[in-house]
This record gives structure tokens, sequence and C-alpha cells, in this order.
């Protein structure tokens, strides 16, 4: 069943409904539309928030789905499915990303969403740099294509590169969408941690690329496994993060990285470092940056500022030598042809400020707080298992009993009023067990033991 079809029957449906009903009436739950369409409880998830964001339904936390109040003074639907049958079948991974990115609905306490709470970002310091570069006419201007060259120096400064190896982009989705596309063709192989981060699954099948998982643990990817797939695949290209990965949490040990480089610079390959999480540690100083110790132009290494301050500061940057650096330039080009120099302006003047270290600082500390209210909350709920403790990063990565649904478990958790990821969608082949992603970075430490209460009754409900 084709999901994106699926969706858009969905859709149809409840505008249907939508137009027969009175305002304030109850919609099918999503346990029928779930039935009815042969859908995914996060493809009916999916379709509501479309029509949530529509103004058409809204949601109440723990009791369903409604025809909202601003519904009724919207005409009758326009047909648009003509558009499933010229667009032909959706994209896999695409639907994901969206439902992550998803705003949780009023009064659900969100345990996903992949930033910083707005409490812990940086806005007032942020806001005053760019309404101070906003008034300066040359911000406006068309800059260097690969980005402002003293940008490019911060960005070289913090990992060891040069200046002129950096090109500016906006944001890291982008930045590995783009490498992913310079660097590999349709119908070549990623190979990829399991599990990893969706959106490079999502980004990977639409370049039209074979994914391919290599197994990981708490000290990240297995160089002997590795060096056996890159064998056996004869892939050039891996995506990796070594430092507090999305969504496990762990790291790779420091006795891994020679064994990773080299399996990597014997396969003949490209290793993409996506280094989200540089400011993000908990617990320790975080290991360098694998392209530290690459002498040879195989790492191509990735940096975002969007973890770290604000999800609007879409500012990062992606470090690469040689021919490679030649592509991604291309490819960048291509994109966007430059990023926007006002922001460019503000982040330069907010990562070389003062307010910057205050900033990282205060991450640290209100990190520790999120994670380990959390993990104290989780002690009261003894089916979930904790997989690794990060010591850094955004996320807890925790396992469900045997046999349970991890969507299914989503899907109660939201109606119990508590917003948490599935595991399925973060492994490139079939989910070895049942698992959860928790945000802890998205809530305040007060709200830990209510979101655990929820998912526990969650839990109950699709035991
Ligand atoms: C591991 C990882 N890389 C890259 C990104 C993309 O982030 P952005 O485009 O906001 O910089 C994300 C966002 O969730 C992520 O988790």
């Amino acid at each position: 069943m084709n999901d994106g079809n699926a969706a858009a029957r969905v859709i149809q449906d409840l505008r249907g409904a939508v137009a027969a009903a009175a305002m304030g009436s109850r919609l099918p739950s999503v346990r029928v539309l779930t039935a009815r369409h042969q859908a995914s409880p996060v493809t009916v998830a999916a379709a509501i928030r479309a029509l949530v964001r529509e103004g058409l339904v809204e949601t109440r936390p723990g009791q369903g789905t409604y025809v909202s109040r601003r519904a009724a003074a919207v005409g009758p639907a326009p047909d648009l499915s003509w558009q499933t049958v010229a667009l032909g079948a959706g994209r896999p991974g695409e639907e994901e990303l969206q439902a992550l990115l998803a705003t949780p609905p009023t009064g659900a306490i969100p345990l996903s969403g992949g930033y910083l709470e707005p409490e812990l970002q940086p806005t007032t310091a942020l806001g005053a740099a760019l309404a101070r570069v906003a008034r300066q006419p040359a911000a406006w201007q068309r800059g260097p294509a690969e980005g402002r060259a003293d940008l490019r120096a911060w960005f070289a400064g913090q990992v060891g590169l040069r200046a002129d190896d950096m090109v500016i982009c906006p944001g890291g989705q982008a930045a590995l969408s783009s490498a992913l596309r310079a660097l590999a063709s349709p119908g070549d192989t990623l190979l990829v941690e399991s599990p990893t981060y969706l959106g490079a699954l999502a980004a990977a099948r639409a370049a039209g690329l074979r994914v391919v998982p290599v197994p990981a643990d708490a000290d990240g990817v297995r160089p002997d496994q590795l060096a056996a797939v890159f064998a056996r695949t004869g892939a050039r290209l891996f995506y990796c993060q070594p430092l507090h990965a999305n969504p496990t949490g762990a790291s790779l040990a420091g006795g891994r990285r020679g064994g990773v480089l080299s399996a990597v610079r014997e396969a003949g390959a490209f290793l993409i470092e996506d280094d989200y999480a540089r400011d993000l540690t908990i617990d320790g100083e975080p290991a360098p940056p694998l392209a530290r110790d690459d002498a040879d132009g195989h790492v191509i290494y990735l940096r975002s500022l969007t973890k770290s301050a604000a999800p609007g500061l879409r500012i990062a940057a992606i470090g690469a030598r040689g021919p490679a650096a030649a592509r991604l330039r291309a490819v960048r080009l291509l994109d966007e042809l430059f990023v926007a120099g006002p922001l460019q302006q503000a982040a330069l003047e907010f990562v070389t400020s003062p307010a910057w270290d205050r900033h990282r600082r205060h991450l640290r500390t209100a990190l520790r707080a999120r994670r380990d209210a959390l993990l104290a909350a989780l002690r009261t709920c003894p089916e979930v298992k904790v997989s690794t403790i990060p010591r850094g990063g955004l996320h807890l990565w925790v396992r469900l009993p045997d046999g349970l649904d991890d969507v299914a478990v989503a899907a109660a958790a939201a109606s119990e009023g508590v917003i948490v990821f599935p595991g399925r969608p973060w492994f490139a082949a079939e989910a070895p067990a049942s698992y959860l992603r928790l945000t802890y970075a998205a809530a305040p430490p007060d709200l830990m033991d209510g979101a655990v209460r929820r998912l526990s009754a969650a839990i109950t409900a699709s035991s």
C-alpha cells in the first residue's frame, strides 16, 4: 500500500466529513481512519496535522479530532485528487520527516522535535545581532557563492580545516542533501549506521541512493563490520555521526576512530561526518572531529548551528578538499546560489561574541537537568529500557517490551498528551526491536514526570 495515496485518501475523507458536519462535531478517530484506509497511524496523524494547519480541524489531546471553529468560514473543498494520479508514488521517508517537524498540539508535552525548547535558545542575542546587521545595506548584497570568508574561517578554525575548504549552507539538512548528490549518483550505495538520522535516509532515497545499514552499538559504528560491508557492497560513501548520534546518543569510542578511518581509506571512500551535536556535550569533553585525523580528503565535515542555537539560525558549513570540494560547490550553486547575507553576518556576530560561550555553558547545565529529570522519571516506568545514557545531544533512545508496536505506542502516547517518535523510521532496513526516541531537550525538567506518566498509560493501553 502506498503511504502517499493513503494520506491523500484520509485527507479527502476528512475534508468530506468536515464539509458535512457542524462546527465542533467529532470526526472519526485515528483507529477508525487507520482501519478504513489501510493506513498506518503515522500516516493518519500526518493527514490530520495537514488539516489542522489549514485550520479545518482541531485536535484535543485525550479526546479526539473535531471540526474547527474556523472551518465553517471555509467553502466547499476543491477536488485535488487528480494530483495524486499525476504525481505517482510518494517518496519513502519524506512523510516521517514531516512528522518529525510537526508542531505539537496545544497542551501536549513535546518529547520530540529535534531542537532546543524555545527557553534554551539565545533568541535575544540573535535578534539583536540580526537587527544590527539588517540596517547595513551591504549585508543585503550578493556575497561570495561559497559564503562569507570570515564565517568560513570561523567554521574552519573550529575543526582545523582551511577557510577555503568550507562552503556555507542554509542548515544541516540542505548541506547533507547537497553532499549526497555531489558525491554519489542515483543507484550508488550509501552506508549508514543502524539506526541513523531519518532525514539522512530520506535525503539519500530522494537522491536515488541504495541505503545499506552497518551495525553500531553504544560505542558507535563497528569498524570490522564497516570494512566488511564496504567490501561486500563496493560502496564509496558512508554517513556517520561520531558524536552523540541522533537517535541513539552513542558516540564513537576512541579505540574505534582509527579502524573507522582506515576502513574508509581502504575502500577509497568518503565519510560524511555529521557533527550536529558539537556544542551539546553534557558530560566531559567531546572527542575532536574525525576530520581532524584525516590527511587525504576522505572526510566531508558537516556542522550546523541550528541545534546549538535556534532552528531559525539556518546556517551550516560543509568542509571538503580536492575534486570533492569542487563538486560540492557546483551542487550548492545549483541548489541555492548563495545563503542570505544578513543571516550569515548575524551568525558570525553571535558566535564571535561573549554571548556564545555564555550560551554554551548554560546549555550544558540546562541539558543535563533535562536529561537527568527524564532518566529519573523513566525509573518509574520499568517497561521502558534506556539503551545508552547519552553524554550529550538532545535525545534518549529507549526500547519497548517485545511485541509492542512502536508506531501504535507513539499514536497512543499522542492521545494521552505526550509526543514521542517511533523507532522504526530510523532504521534503513527492518527494525530489530521496538524503540522510541524521547527528546529531553524539547521540554522543561518539571514536565518529565508527567510526560512519563502519560507514556506509561499509553504503553498499558497498547499492551
Ligand atoms: C543528525 C542531524 N543532522 C542534520 C539535521 C538537520 O538539521 P538542520 O537542517 O536544522 O541544521 C538534523 C535535524 O534534526 C539532525 O538530527
